[in-house]
């Protein structure tokens, strides 16, 4: 089997790279990333250049493409903008890299009649109250609020049509809140780690209470990879592990693991147009194809996360400062 994985330098589709180099050592894996200030070559460290070879390249571009298409079994895709502020700052890049982008690789899967698998987000589902008793589920209507949702949403619907007009041999699915090595720092875990890290305090959003939905993102590999194998086509599958948490209880954690006094957090600006609440019901990949999460212990998770950025400070170190300098501009 080859397979292509766009986005295989980010944070999830690097996870997946290295999930399937140690589940499936026959397979030949191409990683197409354009290296955006989200993707990081070091985050392929470590793997036999026989069998992980990396295109730099933008999946944009119809010609770099399309030879890499040609020359695959199956495309999973996972590049995108992802990082929710950024979206808020600067809706462009979203439109570009996740509906542009996908629309160009589905053309590419189209001409060469390859296997796709589409990865999102449960983001285009809109948010839930707090007391909703209904989690998302795959019949739950399409309802994105920020840029970034709107966009992966599109960039859904597109493989939607692809497959019914085109007959494209396309999954999708959509996954809840990652965790876990190689995340960015601008995002909410990693942030609040390395804040520690660097001496200054953990930074919430409004008063906390916004429910994300938590998964290792080894999890999310191995759902992934089980619908590719497995999945029926042309059906979507939502990935989740019962991981719901408010963000203040897992500001409150990190502070707790780190040894810190939990209070010791700085309250910030809300983000414009917050999600309340994601929640997902995995039922159907439960049932119909036999998955079921392994990192179920959200603990231990974060405690092995902390651990990973105190020992790979040198991974992280260059994109802090850039990072905060953004967040400083978002708040003026
Ligand atoms: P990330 O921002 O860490 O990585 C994205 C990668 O895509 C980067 O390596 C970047 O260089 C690359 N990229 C961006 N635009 C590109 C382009 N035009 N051409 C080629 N490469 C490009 O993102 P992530 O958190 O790893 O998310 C990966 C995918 O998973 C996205 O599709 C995202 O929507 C989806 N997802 C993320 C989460 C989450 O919790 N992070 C949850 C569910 C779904
Ligand atoms: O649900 C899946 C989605 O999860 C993915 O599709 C996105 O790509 C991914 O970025 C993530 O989106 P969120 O907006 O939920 O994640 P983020 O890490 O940006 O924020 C998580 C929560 O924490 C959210 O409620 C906002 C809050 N937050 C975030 C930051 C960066 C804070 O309170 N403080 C912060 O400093």
């Amino acid at each position: 089997m080859k397979i292509l994985v766009t986005g295989g330098a980010g944070f999830i589709g690097a996870n997946f790279v290295h999930y399937v180099y140690r589940e499936r050592a026959d397979w030949q894996i191409t990683v197409l990333d354009a290296l955006t200030y989200a993707g990081n070559l070091a985050n392929l460290d470590g793997l036999d250049e026989n069998r992980v070879k990396f295109i730099k390249g933008d999946i944009c571009d119809a010609e770099t493409i399309d030879p890499l298409v040609k020359g695959c079994d199956a495309i999973v895709h996972y590049a995108a903008e992802t990082h929710v502020d950024n979206s808020v700052q600067s809706p462009w890049p979203f439109v570009q890299s996740n509906v542009v982008g996908t629309f160009q690789l589905l053309e590419a899967a189209r001409k060469y009649d390859k296997r796709f698998h589409h990865i999102s987000t449960d983001e285009v589902y809109g948010d839930l109250e707090l007391d909703d008793p209904k989690k998302f589920s795959e019949s739950t209507p399409y309802n994105p609020s920020s840029p970034y949702s709107a966009t992966k949403a599109g960039s859904d619907h597109l493989v939607y049509a692809w497959i019914r007009t085109f007959g494209l041999q396309a999954t999708l699915s959509n996954c809840s809140n990652n965790y876990g090595s190689y995340q960015h720092v601008e995002k909410f875990i990693p942030r609040q780690i390395t804040e520690i890290l660097e001496g200054r305090k953990p930074k919430l959003y409004g008063e906390g209470k916004n429910v994300r939905d938590w998964i290792h993102a080894e999890d999310h590999s191995s759902g992934v990879l089980t619908i590719l194998e497995n999945g029926k086509i042309g059906e979507t599958y939502l990935i989740g592990a019962n991981g719901e948490r408010n963000n203040k209880d897992v500001i409150q954690l990190i502070l707790k693991l780190s040894g810190k006094d939990i209070d010791d957090f700085d309250h910030i600006n809300d983000r414009p147009g917050h999600d309340l609440r994601y929640a997902i019901d995995s039922t159907k990949l439960r049932q119909e194809l036999g998955w079921t999460p392994k990192y179920t212990d959200f603990e231990q998770g974060l405690k092995d996360t902390i651990e990973w950025y105190k020992q790979n400070e040198a991974w992280w170190k260059p994109q802090k400062a850039d990072t905060e300098a953004k967040y400083r501009e978002m708040a003026k």
